[in-house]
């Protein structure tokens, strides 16, 4: 199909019969509101993945058409592919004639396993895989969004990092394939906004988790390794004296915040952290995750990760403001719910 994917908006118009007493059929057209149901076409890159399934899920319940290029590289095939056109493609060789009204790229090697055994991977699919999408968001006229991420800005010396940080990161040390390439993909992206004055949104996300995140292994994302460790009474392993801080925020304020930066007619700002501002230590979590899941588990200590930054933590000053948008999810609740999903898929 060559052209886009029609936006059409339907209005459904209630008629109503009411019969009163022994007299003819009354015909009442009430004006209640018009259901709109939004016929607007997304491309998602990596949208069998954690993110990108809470998103899929969001667009199909807004009546969006959905299409997803996804390798299946760090995910399982999920039920949601029924339901879209689905491309199981790198992304880097994709290649369409389609037009859409979004595009959305999330295909990467988010997890600290992947990209230190996949760095080439990692590399192609943020500088490579970014431009293939850019020229698909280009070609269709569509508005542009990117999971950059919060590692750009490496071991940041500003605490809440605002998004004018410019980052303090190692060029060509071992997380360099991802935080690198992240930064190259901004830059990709805003020479396409510059060149060929696109729409387009970049987030950087601060350690998104809930349900469905990966189980990653013993150097994946610290809540599911906490939370598999403690519910099969391992020992939950800290990197180093878990003295590190990180923000997460629950995959749902994640979600609400990325629909409406990525369906706003216009924004203040391109570049926008997504994140929590509260923080907590590595070794608070693994003390919390073991309370919560009453868990047997000690927590041992183990090397520190070369390059890991000391403190994470997101200055929301400004996508508070442009999106009139907070965090509403605490830890513990979160957790409860992560922890509640991660017990049910191992029943
Ligand atoms: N989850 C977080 O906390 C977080 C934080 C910062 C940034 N991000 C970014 O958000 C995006 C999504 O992260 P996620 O947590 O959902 O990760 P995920 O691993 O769950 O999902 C990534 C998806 O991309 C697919 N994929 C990977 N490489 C591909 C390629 N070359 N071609 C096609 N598909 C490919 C995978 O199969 C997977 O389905 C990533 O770009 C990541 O860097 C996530």
């Amino acid at each position: 199909m060559t052209l886009k994917r029609n936006k059409a908006k339907f209005r459904l118009k209630f008629i109503y019969c009411l019969q009163l007493g022994a007299k003819p059929i009354v015909i009442i057209s009430i004006l209640i509101p018009h259901l709109d149901i939004d016929m607007s076409s997304v491309l998602i890159s990596g949208g069998n993945g954690f993110l990108g399934y809470h998103l899929v899920e969001k667009f199909i319940s807004k009546g969006f058409d959905v299409t997803i290029v996804d390798d299946l590289s760090t995910s399982k095939r999920s039920d949601l592919l029924e339901k879209v056109t689905f491309y199981n493609k790198r992304i880097e060789d994709f290649n369409t004639d389609e037009k859409f009204d979004y595009v959305v790229h999330l295909a990467a090697r988010p997890s600290p396993e992947d990209y230190i055994s996949s760095p080439v991977e990692t590399i192609l699919s943020n500088s490579y895989g970014t431009r293939v999408m850019l020229e698909t968001a280009r070609k269709s006229n569509a508005t542009f969004m990117y999971t950059s991420s919060s590692e750009v800005y490496g071991n940041a010396s500003v605490l809440p990092t605002p998004e004018t940080y410019y980052g303090y990161v190692n060029p060509n040390g071992i997380r360099s394939c991802y935080d690198e390439s992240k930064r190259f993909s901004e830059a990709m992206i805003m020479a396409y906004r510059r060149q060929y004055n696109m729409k387009v949104r970049i987030q950087r996300p601060f350690n998104v988790y809930g349900p469905r995140i990966r189980e990653d292994g013993i150097y994946g994302r610290v809540i599911p390794r906490f939370i598999m460790q403690a519910l099969e009474n391992k020992d939950l392993t800290v990197h180093g004296d878990g003295l590190q801080t990180r923000s997460f925020l629950y995959i749902e304020d994640w979600l609400s915040a990325t629909m409406k930066f990525l369906l706003a007619n216009s924004v203040s700002h391109e570049v926008l952290n997504i994140g929590s501002d509260s923080e907590i230590t590595v070794f608070e979590l693994a003390k919390l995750i073991v309370e919560m899941t009453k868990s047997g588990s000690k927590i041992v200590h183990t090397e520190a990760r070369e390059d890991d930054p000391r403190r994470r933590s997101a200055d929301l000053t400004i996508v508070k403001s442009d999106l009139d948008w907070s965090p509403v999810v605490s830890v513990r609740e979160g957790l409860q719910k992560t922890i509640k999903w991660f017990r049910m898929r191992s029943e």
